[in-house]
């Protein structure tokens, strides 16, 4: 699309900012599509912290112990908090709460593929926490320096907490590998679920990224899908080696040449299966989003009407 010598000086001017690692601010000038893409980003961000929520606040009721309990309960209140972080920094762009979530309401918008899987032991929030949170805490370490303030500054608070929920997940998850025979089978096979769903959150292999390349020209990514990926498989097939579990994937190698543990192809029929709204849990997680937005309704009027008494004077 051609644009005018202003714009294209405009243009200029925002591109050398981000060169010299100036953060954008919701007032100054930024290319629609600059605006686009970090709605698109952040939004659906928001939906996967709060949809994330679901698949481990099952397991509360059915936490092992009172320690295990009042963890769990801080992890998901946790990421509850984020969504609202990354809501609130989506606003900033122009973007409003009730078209954030009517697009996820109404199936529009996407949220992370992973959330889209059951949680069907105990384990599973052990993983979760040491794959799920250890993946994200990679992505979200790269967008805390994010050319866009807002989304910047909610990664870094957010990064803090995500280190807490990797931390517990995986003293977890070693527990139980180090723990009896039946403890060891039940976190392999929460491993064996959640390793593929995992290795798909960090997005389709950069060729067939068609965001990335405008992310990455404008600092958004600092580092593109298969990079975050590579770097999170190098650093937990190790990890799960040193205490004795198995990855599922019988391609696995180790590159001595480039010292990278090269894993087999990424089943993308699976992933754009899921993201598509056709996975083992989108229903479900998309009818308890609908209901807890429903419920939420009185509460939202009672706020409104609050706010038009404060407007008009009539409380204080
Ligand atoms: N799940 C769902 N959709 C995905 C996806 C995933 N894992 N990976 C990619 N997609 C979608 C993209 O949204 C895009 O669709 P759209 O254009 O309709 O939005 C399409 O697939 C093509 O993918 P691209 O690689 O071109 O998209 P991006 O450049 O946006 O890269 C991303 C995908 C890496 C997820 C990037 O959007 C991103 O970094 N987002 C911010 C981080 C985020 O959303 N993390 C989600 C996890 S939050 C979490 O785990 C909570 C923790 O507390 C447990």
């Amino acid at each position: 699309m051609d644009h005018d010598p202003e714009y294209e000086e405009k243009l200029k001017e925002f591109e050398a900012r981000i060169a010299r690692g100036e953060k954008i601010e919701p007032g100054d000038w930024m290319p629609e599509e600059y605006r686009r893409q970090l709605i698109r980003m952040i939004s659906q961000h928001a939906h996967s912290e709060v949809v994330g929520m679901l698949p481990e606040g099952a397991w509360i009721t059915r936490a092992p112990n009172l320690r295990r309990k009042l963890i769990l309960i801080a992890k998901v209140q946790d990421e509850g908090g984020h969504g609202q972080y990354l809501y609130h920094a989506a606003e900033t762009l122009g973007a409003t709460r009730e078209e954030m979530i009517e697009a996820l309401l109404t199936g529009r918008a996407k949220y992370s593929n992973v959330f889209n899987y059951p949680t069907l032991t105990w384990a599973d929030v052990g993983v979760i926490g040491w794959l799920v949170d250890g993946a994200a805490i990679k992505n979200q370490t790269m967008l805390a320096r994010c050319s866009y303030g807002p989304y910047s500054r909610a990664m870094v608070r957010i990064c803090a907490e995500e280190s807490f929920h990797h931390k517990q997940g995986k003293e977890m998850v070693i527990q139980y590998a180090l723990g009896t025979p039946k403890q060891k089978a039940m976190v392999q096979d929460a491993i064996n679920r959640w390793w593929w769903p995992a290795l798909m959150m960090f997005g389709p292999h950069d060729t067939d990224s068609p965001n990335t390349p405008v992310l990455v020209r404008w600092g958004i990514k600092t580092r593109t899908n298969d990079e975050l990926r590579q770097e999170f498989v190098n650093e937990m097939v190790p990890e799960l080696h040193a205490v004795g579990l198995s990855v599922p994937d019988p391609d696995l190698y180790y590159d001595e040449t480039t010292g990278n543990w090269v894993h087999g192809e990424i089943d993308w029929d699976e992933f754009w299966r899921v993201i598509r709204g056709n996975g083992p849990c989108n229903k479900e997680r998309l009818a308890a989003r609908r209901k807890a937005h429903e419920d939420g309704l009185w509460v939202r009027e009672a706020l409104e009407a609050y706010a038009r008494k404060r407007v008009a004077g009539v409380v204080s």
